[in-house]
């Protein structure tokens, strides 16, 4: 019998008709067996960091995003690239954990799902390693050219990348049950 897993997702784009969020749509429809998802969607409510306002009483939105990392067994990101990076917003959030280390040793998927998105999954890689979340080469993914290989209704229309996401999230679930021992 598999045990349950609660895995935060976060859509590094805010937009409301973003194919990132729809890809969570899609993976939240395929893992329904295993994961309950809980995508985070308060991104944009999570000030500016500042090392200032980062004491033992930060804001309270960062609070809440810090709880909802700790209480996850694994954490999915989506994004896109933007301007050859990570979107800021994504990575003002990520800045927010550098001190209370809620990403270390969590269990992460990350898809960057972009027009193309290579740089910017590269350098999210990196901070990802340095606040040593674990991430491996079989939990990551970068799906070029994403909007069309997805429905309006999120469903992945491609066949390969449906594969791919398939083996991606298979890896991932791997990953949960070795931390979970
Ligand atoms: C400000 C901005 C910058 C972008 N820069 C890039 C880029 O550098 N590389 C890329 O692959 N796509 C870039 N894009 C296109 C996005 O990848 C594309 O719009 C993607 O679908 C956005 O994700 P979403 O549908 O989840 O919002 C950019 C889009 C915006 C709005």
């Amino acid at each position: 019998m598999t045990t349950h897993k609660n895995i935060l997702a976060i859509s590094g784009s805010t937009r409301a008709q973003s194919s990132n969020l729809n890809y969570i749509r899609a993976i939240t429809e395929l893992t329904k067996a295993d994961f309950t998802i809980t995508i985070f969607n308060q991104l944009a409510e999570i000030p500016h960091f500042n090392p200032d306002l980062d004491t033992d009483n930060p804001p309270h939105a960062v609070i809440h995003f810090r709880n909802l990392l700790r209480q996850a067994d694994g954490v999915l990101i989506c994004t896109p690239e933007y301007a050859m990076g990570v979107p800021g917003t994504l990575k003002n959030a990520i800045d927010w954990t550098v001190s209370s280390c809620e990403f270390s040793h969590k269990p992460l998927a990350l898809i960057t799902a972009s027009s193309l998105g290579e740089k910017g999954h590269a350098s999210l890689l990196e901070t990802l390693h340095v606040i040593e979340a674990a991430v491996r080469d079989e939990t990551q993914l970068v799906i070029s050219f994403a909007k069309t290989k997805i429905s309006n209704d999120a469903v992945i229309t491609d066949e390969e990348t449906l594969r791919k996401v398939q083996r991606l999230l298979t890896a991932f679930a791997a990953l949960l049950s070795d931390k979970a021992t």
